[in-house]
């Protein structure tokens, strides 16, 4: 796909800061009850309070129990209210007192991700921002086809969704160990969709490929759910779960 100068710029610049939205737009919502509907005012708010350390739990689009039965409560509670937690816990204690601690999350994981030394905070900081995306990623009643430009350009690039589909079932279930499936868009290289898999705590964020959503497939996104059967999930997260508003929202922005 070829892109005017124009349509460049504006990808280039909004790949650069699109990103931290959804974290830090996250971080500025509270509690949002028994509110069983995914709250869409997070993908726009663009309040970007709280950018930086001490980095605190986003709230949730959604209730704890706005998943299930898909995705249990119980998983969200430790899932969400341990794992993610604790990232950000280990994130703030590793940065205090360096120079990362005025740095925004994004700038924490290109840091890292660039230094050995720093390997511990890379695998928090972007394991806080996987996460956060992750949650997006998800919401009651998705999965299923998508509509509109997202079937469009899924079509397009992958040949037919059920492609689509292939592919991202075979990324999810052939990540060996702990990792990560995502759909991300190669906004400065082809201007393709591409399904892309990565291991332990790696992020695209710190390539040129623009993230779209993501799967996490760690064991301990499914196994109180699924126990071992991470086929399971996987096709649950396609069938049920996969937020492709978020989808459309990363595609345009
Ligand atoms: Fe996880």
């Amino acid at each position: 796909m070829k892109m005017s100068k124009r349509k460049f710029i504006k990808a280039l610049s909004l790949s650069l800061t699109l990103s931290p939205i959804f974290i830090l737009s996250a971080c500025k919502f509270k509690d949002l009850g028994s509110n069983k509907n995914f709250n869409n005012n997070l993908l726009t708010n663009q309040n970007f309070g709280g950018t930086k350390m001490p980095f605190e739990l986003p709230t949730l689009p959604y209730a704890k129990n706005a998943l299930a039965p898909y995705i249990s409560e119980n998983t969200i509670n430790y899932h969400y209210g341990k794992h993610h937690q604790a990232y950000i816990t280990n994130l703030n204690n590793l940065i205090a007192g360096t120079e990362l601690a005025n740095k925004s999350l994004e700038e924490i994981i290109k840091i890292s991700a660039q230094d050995k030394s720093k390997a511990g905070i890379f695998n928090n900081s972007a394991q806080v921002w996987n996460h956060t995306f992750y949650w997006h990623s998800m919401k009651p009643n998705g999965g299923g086809k998508p509509s509109g430009e997202v079937l469009q350009k899924i079509e397009q690039d992958f040949g037919s969704f059920e492609n689509f589909v292939s592919e991202f079932k075979n990324a999810g279930a052939t990540q060996f160990g702990s990792g990560w499936a995502w759909l991300v868009w190669l906004v400065l290289d082809s201007g393709k969709l591409k399904v892309v898999k990565t291991g332990n705590a790696e992020t695209p964020l710190t390539t040129s490929a623009k993230p779209l959503m993501t799967m996490d497939v760690w064991e301990h996104a499914y196994y109180l759910d699924f126990q071992n059967a991470r086929p399971n999930y996987i096709d649950t997260f396609l069938n049920h779960l996969v937020n492709w508003d978020f989808v459309a929202h990363n595609l345009k922005n």
